[in-house]
């Protein structure tokens, strides 16, 4: 059994619990590891009540650059959407937090490394694979699989061991909040068909109290790396956050969906995203312009499982690492302008510009400057349609 274990802790009711929990059941010394990846809250309280809890040590990191340029981005420039709509929110935070979690089990002298999922969810693959990619030494447990607790045998639990718990806020929601975006589950929101209750959002602003007017903001890309809004640059995680503010406003970034978990289960989700989903919708537009079109179409296939490696939890993979250079290639011409246009409940490309984009308008124009060579295209349709000539010729007309 193991005699040192690093917790990845966020301070609430089932990770405070299991401190206590690992100690009393494993006899192993817990070290607790709390990572901000944007979630916002007190962390010196966070960190006190891992301490109150039982843990020998209590470690917060930083992580919000790191976040946004290591894990956010890399996904921003694949497009990834999971089953074509889910910018992966809790998907992209689970395996820095593994990385920190073995890189202080290296430092505290631990053997092993402990999460709080349940074992109904992805968050647990993600952090169990993660780990054993980077050390495949570590033991990694997982208590609240295995406790058989429920949400009041939790809190009675906590009650005797004189285990602090956050002041819970009677929301029977799971969330989880990072940078990115939110995801909330669970509740009444259990049954597909139940409209979300109007509580649950804190990112986004129902779309009839958003501004009337319209606001235009513009995304500037370097290769492919958002580096300035409205021509102020910023580092990423910063223009996130402005980002989430100003698309959030105009209840732009909600999603409803049902999502298939990696272990089987269909599962009704809620996520916020603005920020994020605003920056995709930009990039992808700046492609349109600046990426060649084999190239595109290809990297248009590749996007779909980019997002699926990443939500089932292959962040540290070959196939990722690959895919990771596919996409790093084509973004060296990713630099330019995108001009968003926030109007309630939408945000959308009104405009793109690049110096070295590909819209070359002497090829596109009907005016007197077209340069385009008429006399080439008679031949080549013919060529193009050649075979099915062909076949009408030989063998019948196609039209049915
Ligand atoms: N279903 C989402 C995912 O797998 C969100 C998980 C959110 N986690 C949570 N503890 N509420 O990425």
């Amino acid at each position: 059994m193991a005699q040192r274990v690093v917790l990845a802790y966020s301070g609430g009711l089932d990770t405070s619990v299991a401190v206590r929990w690992i100690i009393d059941q494993w006899g192993a010394e817990v070290v607790c590891l709390a990572a901000d990846v944007g979630q916002g809250g007190d962390f010196e309280a966070v960190r006190q009540r891992a301490f109150a809890a039982g843990a020998v040590e209590a470690k917060v990191v930083d992580v919000r650059a790191e976040f946004a340029d290591e894990y956010f981005l890399p996904a921003l420039r694949a497009n990834a959407l999971y089953e074509g709509k889910y910018p992966l929110v809790s998907a992209l935070s689970r395996p820095i937090i593994a990385q920190h979690l073995v890189a202080a089990a290296r430092e505290f002298g631990a053997d092993a490394v402990a999460h709080g999922c349940t074992g109904k969810g992805n968050d647990q693959v993600r952090f169990e694979v993660g780990v054993r990619a980077l050390a495949p030494d570590l033991e990694v447990l997982a208590p609240v699989r295995v406790w058989g607790m429920t949400r009041e045998d939790c809190i009675a639990y906590a009650a005797t061991h004189d285990i602090p718990i956050a002041q819970s806020k009677a929301k029977p929601y799971s969330i989880d909040d990072n940078l990115v975006g939110r995801a909330i589950e669970c509740g009444e929101m259990e049954d597909p068909w139940a409209r979300p209750p109007a509580d649950i959002w804190e990112l986004t602003a129902d779309v009839a109290d958003a501004p009337r007017e319209r606001r235009d903001v513009v995304v500037t890309f370097a290769a492919g790396v958002p580096v300035a809004l409205d021509g102020v640059a910023m580092p990423l995680f910063e223009l996130v956050e402005a980002l989430t503010r100003a698309a959030g406003a105009y209840g732009y970034g909600r999603l409803d969906m049902v999502e298939n978990r990696r272990v089987g289960i269909k599962s009704r989700e809620t996520y916020e995203a603005p920020g994020a989903l605003a920056l995709i919708t930009a990039h992808q537009d700046l492609e349109s312009i600046t990426v060649e079109r084999d190239l595109m179409r290809e990297k248009a296939r590749l996007e779909p499982r980019y997002a699926e490696l990443v939500y089932d939890g292959l962040w540290f993979s070959p196939l990722k690492r690959a895919f990771d250079a596919f996409v790093d290639s084509s973004q060296e011409f990713v630099t330019g302008d995108v001009r968003l246009t926030l109007e309630p409940g939408r945000c959308s490309p009104s405009g793109r510009r690049a110096e070295r984009g590909l819209y070359d308008y002497e090829l596109a124009t009907y005016d007197a400057a077209d340069a385009f060579r008429h006399e080439d295209a008679a031949g080549f349709v013919r060529l193009w349609g050649l075979s099915v000539e062909t076949v009408a010729r030989r063998q019948g007309g196609l039209g049915g």
